[in-house]
């Protein structure tokens, strides 16, 4: 039995973190079915990627504080780096990642949804990273990814208070890009996925590239980087179909190569 579901809706990918019962709390069996499924993810036929959990109450509620609470730091130091090696993964699929935020998105789900490329939330969703307040730090990628996603100081605040946002003041901090009912959350990501799917995949991908690669760079070597991934479009059947069809005024589907 596998704690994370995959399902291809035609270029889309969905995943679900499956572990209900414990609201998709990460334990190490989950972090290696997670890891399963995206690698087997097939990049030729996946344009976007959906993350998102089972049930109506949690994305992922962290990792699972029973399976920490006996960890020495050996253990610890092990736990931590798998799951951010999962995690990284995540970020380094060549296809855009959407989180899919449906409930309490704490501790490691917070992170979890970190290392997607854009994150959407029900009017559930609840985050935060409670780690302090448990005596740990957060450690899937949470004192590194929050501070480039919403600036040093909110996520100081959020990391050093352990204090939990709601959804609405999620979106106002940027950590999410929208908040939907959450009987429509599954639609949204989805529209959202089939609109990125429907552009040029190898452009989309290079974006990824671009805007990742380049965010770890002083802005001159980005500057010098960035042709490199424009180049990369050049040439492609993408890039030729789509102009062309810009230039003899047709409507360009780019599902058809
Ligand atoms: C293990 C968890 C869990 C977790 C929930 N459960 N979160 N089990 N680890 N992180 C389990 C509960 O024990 C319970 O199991 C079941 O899920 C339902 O949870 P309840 O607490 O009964 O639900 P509710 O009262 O609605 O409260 C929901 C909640 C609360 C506010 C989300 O469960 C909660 O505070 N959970 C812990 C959240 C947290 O601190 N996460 C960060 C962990 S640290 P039973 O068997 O009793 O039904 C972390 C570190 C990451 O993530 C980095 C590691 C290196």
């Amino acid at each position: 039995m596998s704690y994370v579901k995959y399902e291809q809706k035609d270029f889309v990918g969905i995943i679900t973190i499956d572990r209900e019962k414990s609201l998709n709390a990460l334990n190490p069996e989950v972090l290696a079915d997670l890891e399963a499924v995206v690698d087997a993810i097939d990049a030729d036929k996946t344009r976007c990627v959906i993350v998102t959990g089972a049930g109506k109450k949690a994305f992922v509620a962290g990792a699972d504080i029973g399976a920490m609470s006996t960890m020495g730091p050996a253990e610890g130091r092990a736990f931590s780096a798998n799951g951010n090696d999962v995690f990284r993964k995540i970020e380094k699929l060549p296809m855009p990642v959407i989180a899919a935020i449906n409930g309490y998105a704490l501790g490691g789900g917070c992170e979890l949804s970190l290392s997607c490329d854009i994150r959407i939330a029900a009017d559930n969703a609840v985050f935060g990273q409670p780690e302090a307040g448990l005596g740990i730090t957060p450690g899937f990628g949470g004192t590194q990814r929050l501070a480039r996603t919403i600036g040093v100081g909110k996520a100081k605040e959020m990391i050093y208070t352990a204090r939990n946002i709601k959804a609405d003041d999620a979106y106002r901090v940027g950590l999410v890009n929208a908040v939907y009912p959450l009987d429509q959350l599954m639609d949204e990501a989805m529209k959202m996925a089939q609109r990125i799917a429907g552009n040029a995949p190898i452009a989309v991908r290079q974006c990824k590239k671009a805007i990742n690669m380049g965010l770890q760079m002083d802005i001159d070597t980005a500057a010098s980087f960035e042709p490199e991934m424009f180049a990369a479009c050049c040439g492609t059947q993408d890039q030729h179909n789509a102009m062309t069809a810009f230039c003899e005024k047709r409507k360009h589907d780019p599902f058809i190569n």
